[in-house]
C-alpha cells in the first residue's frame, strides 16, 4: 500500500513539475518570439505541463484516501476549492495561447495560485 508521504512526494513533484512548465511556457508566450524560436520548446513545456497537473492528481487524490477525508463520493469543500485551482493551472496554457498578450499577466498570477492551494490544503478553511 502506498503511504501518505509517498503521495505527498509525488504531489510535490506535480506541482514543481507544473509550476516551472507553466512558469516557461507563459514566459516564451509573452516574450512573443517567432513560431520557429519556441518549437520544439513549446511542446515539450506543455507535456511537461501536463504530466506534473497529472502527477498533482495522483498525489492529491493518494493523501485524500490516507487521510479518509472522502465520505462516498462527497469530497470537503476545500478539496474543491484546490481542484478548481487545478482546473485554471490546466487551462493556463491554452488561455496563452490564445491572448499571449496576456501571457504577464498569468505568470504574475501563478505563484500565487500554487501558494492559495498550499494555504487551502494546510488550513482547510471550509
Ligand atoms: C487535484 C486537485 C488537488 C487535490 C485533490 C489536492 C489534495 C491535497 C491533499 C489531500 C493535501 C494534504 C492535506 C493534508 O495533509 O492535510 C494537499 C497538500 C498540498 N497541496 Fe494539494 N491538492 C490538489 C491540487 C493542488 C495544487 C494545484 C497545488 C499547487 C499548485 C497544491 C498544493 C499543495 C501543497 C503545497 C500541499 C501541502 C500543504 C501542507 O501540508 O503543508 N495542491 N493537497
Amino acid at each position: 500500500m502506498i503511504s501518505y508521504t509517498v503521495y505527498k512526494i509525488i504531489h510535490y513533484g506535480g506541482i514543481f513539475t507544473a509550476v516551472a512548465a507553466l512558469g516557461a511556457f507563459l514566459t516564451l508566450s509573452a516574450a512573443g518570439g517567432t513560431p520557429l524560436v519556441r518549437e520544439p520548446w513549446s511542446k515539450r513545456l506543455v507535456a511537461a505541463h501536463g504530466a506534473g497537473l497529472f502527477l498533482v492528481l495522483l498525489g492529491g487524490f493518494g493523501m485524500l484516501a490516507r487521510l479518509e477525508v472522502t465520505q462516498g463520493l462527497t469530497l470537503p469543500g476545500w478539496v474543491w476549492a484546490k481542484l478548481a485551482i487545478w482546473v485554471i493551472l490546466g487551462a493556463l496554457v491554452t488561455l496563452a495561447k490564445r491572448r499571449p498578450e496576456g501571457a504577464g499577466w498569468m505568470l504574475l498570477a501563478l505563484p500565487a495560485l500554487a501558494v492559495l492551494a498550499g494555504a487551502v490544503a494546510l488550513t482547510k478553511p471550509f
